[in-house]
């Protein structure tokens, strides 16, 4: 088994890249698939997802495996920061990983560090999926340094398109001066709302502005109700209410990159 790297990612907050991830880790489970999640973001908001409680006092989350990596003693017993939700193995973030950003910036050479990571895992999973936060900082940098390719999730009711291009331009900046193999799996549309006549207009607007550039998925994930209150129990959607939009969505949207990534 080598499995992919994906990330889900952003400049923007509020697009559904935590929705996203999670909803896509549990999709691809139900699809047979061994997936591992990383949250990657100091606010922890997929490790709420996952159940976590009291995630100010987590001593297992990936950013001390960061700060271990950065010292250059990595930790031996990486499967002691793995837990599980459902089938889905992830590893949890806390408001520790911004100490590691901060460190990062005065370290050498310090991109791939996420990388060594996970790389040695890659062989436990069919995928491992990265959620990160909405910034173009070290942390990002990391993420994008060590994935196969990027889902970036756009919310067409934020002015979809608005440092879209700063986003793509620092992917080709990674590609060139990092990770040759880096590439974009494809904007997914989120909190379609497929009953508005703004939807409709802003989807051709990122179908026009992309077309033949960038992927934009034939998957739209509508906006529900049920999306949050799944949240709230700890569960994925399609768990949480099977007949859910949002869950069909995005199972198909898991069938459908599949089949992108063959
Ligand atoms: N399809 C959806 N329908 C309704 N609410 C959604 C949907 N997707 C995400 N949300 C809500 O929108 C907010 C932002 O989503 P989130 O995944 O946290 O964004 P990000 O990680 O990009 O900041 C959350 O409150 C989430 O519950
Ligand atoms: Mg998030």
């Amino acid at each position: 088994m080598k499995g992919k790297i994906i990330v889900c990612g952003s400049q923007k907050g509020g697009v559904g890249k935590t929705v996203t991830t999670f909803n896509l880790a549990y999709a691809l489970t139900s699809l047979g698939k061994k997936v591992l999640a990383v949250d990657f973001d100091s606010q922890g908001n997929l490790s709420t997802c996952m159940g976590i409680e009291d995630l100010r006092n987590e001593e297992k989350t990936i950013g001390h495996l960061m700060m271990a990596e950065i010292e250059d003693e990595p930790i031996e017993a990486v499967d002691d920061f793995i837990q599980n939700n459902a089938g889905i193995d992830f590893i949890s973030a806390n408001v520790y990983l911004s100490a590691v950003d901060t460190k990062l910036r005065l370290e050498m050479g310090a991109e791939k560090m996420l990388s060594n990571i996970l790389e040695p895992l890659r062989n436990r999973y069919d995928y491992i999926l990265i959620d990160t936060a909405p910034t173009l900082g070290s942390l990002t940098i990391n993420a994008l340094a060590a994935a196969d390719s990027v889902i970036i999730p756009v919310n067409p009711q934020l002015l979809a398109m608005m440092g879209l291009q700063d986003f793509i331009k620092t992917v080709s900046k990674i590609r060139h001066r990092i990770n040759p193999r880096f590439e974009i799996a494809g904007i997914l549309l989120t909190m379609c709302d497929s009953r508005t006549n703004l939807c409709k207009v802003l989807v051709e607007e990122v179908n026009d502005t992309f077309k033949g550039q960038i992927k934009v998925f034939e998957t739209c994930i509508p906006t529900t109700v049920k999306v949050g209150e799944a949240v709230y129990y700890n569960m994925a959607v399609e768990q949480y209410s099977p007949k859910s939009t949002a869950g069909i969505a995005y199972r198909n949207f898991a069938k459908e990159l599949i089949g992108y990534e063959g």
